[in-house]
């Protein structure tokens, strides 16, 4: 069975088929892979039957796995799949993290060295909503005028959390997350391309004034997420969506609680942007 690789827009996304991830695949296979994932920012592959160790072995040859702070909600036996669940326990407790990132955003951007890349393998699913957006951030940069690329370029945003993204968080708790400096452009390491590096997580752009911050991130929002730059994807159980945080934003959307969403995620290290 060979593989292919079929675009799902202009932009971002592709679909891999033909192969099976549940077995290892030789070099040539996984070269022709990591090469669409660097290229596509987000690929799909969909019926796959992955277990977990399968996942965590697939997902490692892209890079060391980052094992996720909240222990409670890590696959028992499998500390390096983060589970996404809204499944409860008989004591009515959540068994996983419930999905929240429902605003564009790039992983973990409030740290240092923001994950590379997430992998998710869906394993059930509700019967409609829970869908995840993709905005291409090579698109976005491609696509900003001249004068704004030279505006931003050499320019850092400080990015944090707020009442949008940590709703649950006091005004003194968020006071006391130190936010970290990214550059708003960044270089991706893998194709040299160049990509918008914000989101909801970028909270005030770095030696300019309050009001000219305010005014590069109000544009900013407009443009991350334009609707000819976004891939709708469109949940089916057993499927596996990866994307690489440092050319996406991405955004979950809402399904209906009655039903679960149950998913296994692994996490890939990055690197700092520059
Ligand atoms: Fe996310």
């Amino acid at each position: 069975m060979a593989m292919t690789i079929t675009k799902l827009h202009d932009h971002v996304g592709a679909e891999i088929g033909g192969v099976d991830l549940s077995r290892p695949l030789d070099e040539a296979t996984f070269a022709a892979i990591e090469e669409a994932f660097y290229q596509s920012s987000v690929l799909v592959v969909r019926r796959q039957d992955l277990p977990p160790e399968r996942q965590i072995a697939f997902s490692q040859r892209f890079g060391p796995l980052e094992v996720h702070i909240l222990d409670q909600y890590q696959l028992a036996g499998h500390p390096e799949i983060l589970l996404l669940s809204n499944k409860t326990d008989a004591d009515g407790k959540p068994l996983g993290l419930v999905e929240a990132g429902r605003y564009w955003h790039t992983d973990v951007s409030f740290t240092e060295v923001p994950s590379m890349g997430s992998f998710l393998y869906a394993v059930e699913i509700p019967p409609a909503g829970g869908d995840t957006l993709f905005a291409s951030q090579f698109a976005a940069y491609d696509a900003l005028p001249q004068d704004w690329k030279e505006r931003l370029a050499g320019l850092k945003a400080l990015h944090g959390l707020n009442k949008t993204t940590a709703p649950k968080f006091t005004d003194a708790q968020l006071a006391s997350v130190k936010g970290v400096e990214h550059p708003l452009i960044r270089t991706h390491p893998k194709t040299g391309r160049k990509a918008l590096y914000a989101g909801t997580f970028a909270l005030r752009v770095l030696d300019v004034s309050e009001a000219e911050s305010d005014e590069i991130l109000a544009f900013l929002r407009d443009h991350w997420a334009q609707d000819d730059i976004v891939y709708r994807h469109r949940w089916q159980a057993n499927d596996l969506v990866m994307w690489d945080n440092r050319s996406v934003l991405h955004c979950a959307t809402l399904f209906d609680a009655r039903f679960i969403r149950h998913m296994h995620r692994t996490t890939v290290a990055g690197e700092k942007p520059v």
